[in-house]
């Protein structure tokens, strides 16, 4: 059985390691181990705390997946979807974000970027109703896709 609930503060070195974990992949696919969700340190996921909601998903007994958001001015950024390698395929991914979603039924529009070569990311994100927007150059090789999703509106 897989739930998903708010994490705490207590949770963050857990949502780190698995972070890294999840990441190693993406990293591979661009070459480059210097991607920030590898070097995101213990302090500043704490502070990411109050500023978004993050979302964990427990699966026999163990986290096996997070995913965070923070929203300002009726815009929604959705960040950091990972789910661990084991339990990848199963929909715990598409899961998440619609749990994420859920957490904000006010807002306007949700964000969220990855990798323009990420394929499956980008196949996953366009299942849930996102859109491409727009790819930002971050070097000669590397690029990122924004998507984005109108919210239904309330009712
Ligand atoms: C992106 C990520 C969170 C997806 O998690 P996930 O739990 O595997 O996601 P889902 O299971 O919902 O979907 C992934 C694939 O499994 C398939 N799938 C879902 N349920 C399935 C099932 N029961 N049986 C078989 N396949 C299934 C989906 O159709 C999808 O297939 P596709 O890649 O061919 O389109 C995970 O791959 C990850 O942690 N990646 C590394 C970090 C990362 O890149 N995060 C996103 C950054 S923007």
């Amino acid at each position: 059985m897989l739930t998903i609930e708010r994490a705490l503060p207590q949770d963050a070195p857990a949502i780190l390691a698995l972070q890294r974990l999840a990441f190693q992949s993406e990293a591979a696919l661009y070459n480059d181990w210097s991607i920030p969700p590898l070097t995101q340190t213990l302090e500043a996921l704490l502070k990411e705390f109050s500023a978004a909601i993050i979302l964990k998903a427990i699966a026999e007994g163990q986290l096996v997946g997070s995913v965070r958001a923070r929203c300002h001015d009726g815009l929604c950024e959705v960040g950091r979807l990972i789910v661990h390698p084991a339990f990848q395929r199963r929909g715990i991914g598409s899961r998440l974000l619609t749990a994420i979603e859920d957490q904000f039924p006010a807002v306007t529009r949700f964000e969220l970027f990855t990798g323009s070569k990420s394929e499956s990311n980008l196949r996953l994100y366009q299942r849930a109703g996102y859109r491409i927007t727009r790819t930002k150059s971050l070097s000669p090789a590397a690029s990122i896709t924004y998507l984005e999703k109108r919210a239904n509106p309330a009712g």
